[in-house]
């Protein structure tokens, strides 16, 4: 199932969030103002904002109160992306050119600081205090996480929990308050709220392992970004940290390539087929299912039925995104 099918009776909530997050990057400065209205016009699946009406569906909707949190949010999401295309040196992001491309870095790291602060702003329109706090934790996570990736890198020895932990902090942590922020502004009881943040947590997880297959499987053209990027830049990721210790040859090659990277660069053709012969593509699908599997046992424990079937179908269409 398609992803727009899934919450297709949501459309008219995600084009009113959709239009405050284009109003709110109105910046007063041109070239904050044109940056970031690129970023943001170059499309995205939205899956935050998606991920907080589902969430709220579970108490009293009220949209006026759910943009305070799904804006700031996805606003945190795109300014993170901005930031980590400087980190990964890419080129492509949403299938148009990345802000560090187009503009510079310097360009990138103002647009991205600007998204975030816009956020930030946005959120203190919300009339539940806990709202600050938890944000304010989320980002702090994320460049642990992002950080940690750089300390990691060309580390091939490490262990799948490194990998497990960093993921947890760069990418779940944002999808699980997503979904812990959906149900506290709708007034759900506490118990509900803890169920739809570990929901997310464990959606989350999948989400980044999916995105780290695709690394290897996916296209550019498919995925609007780069693909076959990670590994190249020492990034290990969970296939490539499965398919050496499956094949040996494998792992010899990529520890020629880790002592040496600038003599030894990495022939991604040869690396991507080691990887899928591996069997490495399909063990990480397993892992990612394994997460979203836990990510619907959490639903079954709340009652409302409705809203537990669209997030149930997003957590499979997690599990095998193309894109
Ligand atoms: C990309 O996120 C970065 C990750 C956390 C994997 P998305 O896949 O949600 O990116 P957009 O918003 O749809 O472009
Ligand atoms: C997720 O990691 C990035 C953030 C959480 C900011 P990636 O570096 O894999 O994201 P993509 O693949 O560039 O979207
Ligand atoms: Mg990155
Ligand atoms: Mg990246
Ligand atoms: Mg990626």
């Amino acid at each position: 199932m398609k992803l727009a099918e899934i919450y297709r009776h949501l459309r008219p909530d995600i084009l009113q969030i959709e239009k405050e997050i284009e109003l709110q990057v109105q910046a007063e400065h041109p070239q904050l103002r044109e940056a970031s209205t690129h970023i943001l016009k170059a499309g995205g699946k939205r899956i935050r904002p998606i991920f907080v009406l589902l969430s709220a569906q579970y108490g009293d909707y009220d949209l006026n109160e759910i943009k305070k949190v799904a804006v700031p949010l996805e606003l945190i999401h795109m300014a993170s992306l901005v930031h980590d295309d400087v980190i990964d040196n890419a080129d492509l992001r949403r299938g148009k050119k990345t802000i560090k491309s187009k503009w510079d870095n310097r360009v990138a790291m103002y647009t991205g600081d600007y998204i975030f602060a816009k956020a930030t702003e946005i959120a203190t329109k919300s009339k539940y205090p806990q709202v600050h706090s938890i944000l304010a934790k989320a980002m702090q996570e994320m460049c642990i996480g992002e950080i940690e990736q750089i300390q990691d890198q060309y580390q091939l020895d490490q262990h799948v929990k490194q990998y497990l932990r960093r993921i947890r902090r760069k990418t779940a942590l944002l999808i699980s308050v997503s979904c812990e922020l959906g149900a506290l502004v709708s007034g759900t009881s506490a118990k509900t709220q803890h169920a739809l943040k570990m929901y997310g947590y464990y959606v989350g997880m999948a989400f980044q392992i999916t995105d780290d297959i695709l690394d290897f499987v996916g296209s550019e053209r498919e995925l609007g970004k780069p693909a076959g990027s990670d590994l190249a830049q020492g990034n290990v990721t969970y296939p490539a940290i499965y398919a050496m210790s499956k094949d040996r040859e494998f792992y010899q090659k990529m520890q020629e390539f880790a002592a040496e990277p600038s003599r030894y660069p990495l022939q991604v053709d040869d690396a991507i087929q080691s990887i899928k012969n591996s069997g490495a593509v399909e063990a990480s699908k397993d892992l990612a299912n394994k997460y979203v599997n836990k990510a619907n046992k959490m639903l079954y424990s709340i009652e409302e039925k409705e809203p537990a079937a669209s997030l149930e179908k997003i957590a499979q269409y997690i599990g095998n995104r193309k894109y």
